[in-house]
């Protein structure tokens, strides 16, 4: 007890506070300095994240017009040597930039070194839908599929396509976007979109 008077004493006598007033002032300190010190990055940190940046930062590879689906597999992100790569309609896109969804680990590793496009247009996590297999997609489905296209064509870089595939060109993808649509507002019957506004 003589200790705490001692002690209480001691802050209201160097500091010219309370003792309440005291500990709030120390509480709110550090309380900024763990926000300020949260806007900087370690040193060793540091190094890492300019790695990963200039590893996402390098030049695209092209791949040419006839990678087979085994190729792809080798760019899947198991190799931290070689760019992420991920395929929708045949056309392969460099999606390394976006390590944090397609990289090991990430939410979205599954459709690496892959032609996701069945899984994309349903919305769909299930290995079997892993394929670039569009047969028996309705309307809306494949309208999806168009919108994915889209984001990924204006995103990353296109550096191949597989066997096999078509070449589409922008304006024939945005003549099948308007026909999609126009199929969709015949078939729409108000059935449940999946959530790709949230992704896309
Ligand atoms: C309710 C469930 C889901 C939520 C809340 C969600 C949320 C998100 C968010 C916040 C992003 C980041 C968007 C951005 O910053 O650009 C994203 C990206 C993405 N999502 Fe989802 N997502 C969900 C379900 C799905 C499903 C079912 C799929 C496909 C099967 C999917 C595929 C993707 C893909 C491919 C990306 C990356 C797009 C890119 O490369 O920019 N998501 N998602």
């Amino acid at each position: 007890m003589g200790l705490y008077a001692t002690v209480m004493g001691g802050i209201t006598e160097y500091t010219g506070l309370s003792p309440a007033a005291f500990f709030t002032i120390l509480a709110m300190m550090a309380v900024v300095y763990k926000l300020v010190s949260g806007m900087f990055v370690a040193a060793g940190d540091y190094v890492a994240v300019k790695k990963a940046n200039a590893y996402a930062l390098r030049e695209p590879v092209q791949l040419g017009e006839n990678v087979t689906e085994e190729q792809l597999r080798g760019y899947d992100g198991s190799d931290p040597e070689k760019p992420l790569l991920m395929a929708i309609k045949g056309q392969i896109y460099d999606v390394s930039r976006s390590r944090m969804f397609y990289g090991p680990g990430g939410p979205y590793a599954l459709f690496a070194g892959r032609d996701a496009s069945r899984a994309l247009a349903l919305m769909s996590f299930d290995p079997r839908d892993l394929t670039g297999n569009i047969e028996g997609l309705n309307a809306s489905e494949l309208e999806v599929l168009q919108d994915w296209e889209y984001k990924f064509m204006e995103k990353y870089v296109k550096v191949g396509q597989l066997v096999g595939a078509r070449k589409q060109t922008e304006t024939e993808g945005a003549e099948n976007g308007n026909k999609i649509q126009e199929d969709k507002q015949i078939e729409d019957n108000g059935a449940q979109q999946p959530p790709t506004s949230v992704c896309q």
